[in-house]
């Protein structure tokens, strides 16, 4: 979408993977916290997302939304505030449809307008717009009526359209949004993570600056993969090119999940400015090549293992776009190191299951 938004994935956090309805203003506002007293917003984690369930089920005598007065008794505009003096930004949530998934609160059709007025009011910077409960007419024309609501409210708001991928929104989402969902829901586990994964990287060629697939919210930190499958996902969200919005309670977290979300040289690759997203160029069995080109003249490439047994697996150079005879410089991005020999027409890797490698590879002859 032409707003000047996401020129890279975005990055942040969103209530829903951990928290699901149980959201209310002190945990958003302790989330901003914890967001800058770990280090993650100058990472570039800025989203502060709610998700569902944070409105009346009914809305004013002037048909406005109404925060839910049990949970967000200050209001939207008293958090944004409170995010903004922070330097992070504030994402709120609703639904293409009459109520919400959840039904607790109203959702947007028919009141696009307003509503988008009242966000831009608020503060609001990101509007996730889900599905649910709708009037069985087609996204296509239900979410493009959002779309200028809020390019009329007055206020830069980053479009995510949450149709779940349905209707390929891959393909007509580029004008409507900043980023679409390919995929539903994801859950914290091996299973769900890649195959959402899978459904994603078939879109690839659609995205580009200013418009993202999405596979979905990251699970690191929720408990439910092993430190090699959460480098996984983490690994193949940033080289596809993802919103990179965390999923748990970053309030409590482990040192683990802390190594995996804050490693810099991953978030390069996801924030790269060319925005190309990671193909897999070779298949064979459990094992995966994806790659992507990068600025620079380097290329991304992750070899996996989505098998349960240790495995040693090759990364091509004709598979990834590379002459043969080029001579390669590797860059490990969970090892942080650069390896010391240099590689010509191929690199191997010894892959434990449910893992994989991240390299950066520079040509250098
Ligand atoms: C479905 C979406 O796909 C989820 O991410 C979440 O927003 C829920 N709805 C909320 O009800």
């Amino acid at each position: 979408l032409n707003n000047g938004l996401g020129m890279t994935p975005p990055m942040g956090w969103n209530s829903w993977n951990h928290f699901g309805c149980n959201i209310d203003e002190k945990m958003i506002r302790e989330t901003a916290d914890a967001l800058v007293s770990t280090g993650l917003s100058k990472l570039g984690y800025e989203y502060v997302n709610i998700d569902d369930c944070w409105a009346e089920i009914s809305r004013d005598d002037k048909g406005n939304l109404v925060p839910k007065n049990s949970t967000f008794p200050s209001g939207i505009k008293a958090l944004a505030d409170y995010v903004h003096g922070k330097g992070l930004k504030l994402g709120i949530y609703s639904d293409a449809g009459f109520f919400t998934c959840s039904k607790k609160m109203p959702g947007s059709l028919g009141h696009e307008e307003q509503d988008a007025k009242t966000f831009a009011s608020w503060g609001i910077d990101y509007l996730k717009y889900d599905n649910c409960n709708n009037d069985g007419s087609k996204p296509t024309v239900r979410y493009p009526v959002m779309t200028r609501a809020l390019m009329k409210a007055g206020r830069p708001i980053f479009f995510s359209l949450c149709e779940w991928g349905d209707m390929h929104p891959a393909e007509w989402g580029a004008p409507v949004g900043n980023s679409w969902r390919t995929t539903n829901d994801i859950s914290d586990n091996w299973e769900s993570m890649i195959s959402r994964a899978d459904q994603n990287e078939v879109y690839a060629e659609y995205a580009r600056p200013g418009g993202w697939n999405d596979p979905d919210m990251l699970e690191v930190g929720n408990g439910g993969m092993t430190k090699d499958e959460y480098i996984v996902h983490f690994s193949l969200w940033a080289v596809s090119k993802a919103p990179l919005l965390l999923g748990c309670d970053i309030r409590n977290m482990t040192k683990e999940t802390l190594d995996i979300i804050t490693n810099k040289e991953v978030i390069a690759v996801n924030q790269d400015p060319y925005g190309f997203q990671a193909k897999k160029v070779r298949m064979e069995g459990d094992q995966e090549i994806w790659a992507a080109t990068l600025s620079g003249y380097r290329i991304s490439v992750v070899l996996l293992n989505r098998g349960p047994v240790r495995y040693s697996t090759t990364a091509r150079w004709d598979d990834i776009g590379l002459d043969p005879k080029t001579v390669v410089e590797a860059r490990d991005l969970w090892e942080h190191k650069t390896l010391r020999t240099q590689f010509v027409g191929n690199l191997t890797a010894t892959l434990g299951p449910h893992s994989c490698k991240l390299y950066v590879l520079k040509p250098i002859a």
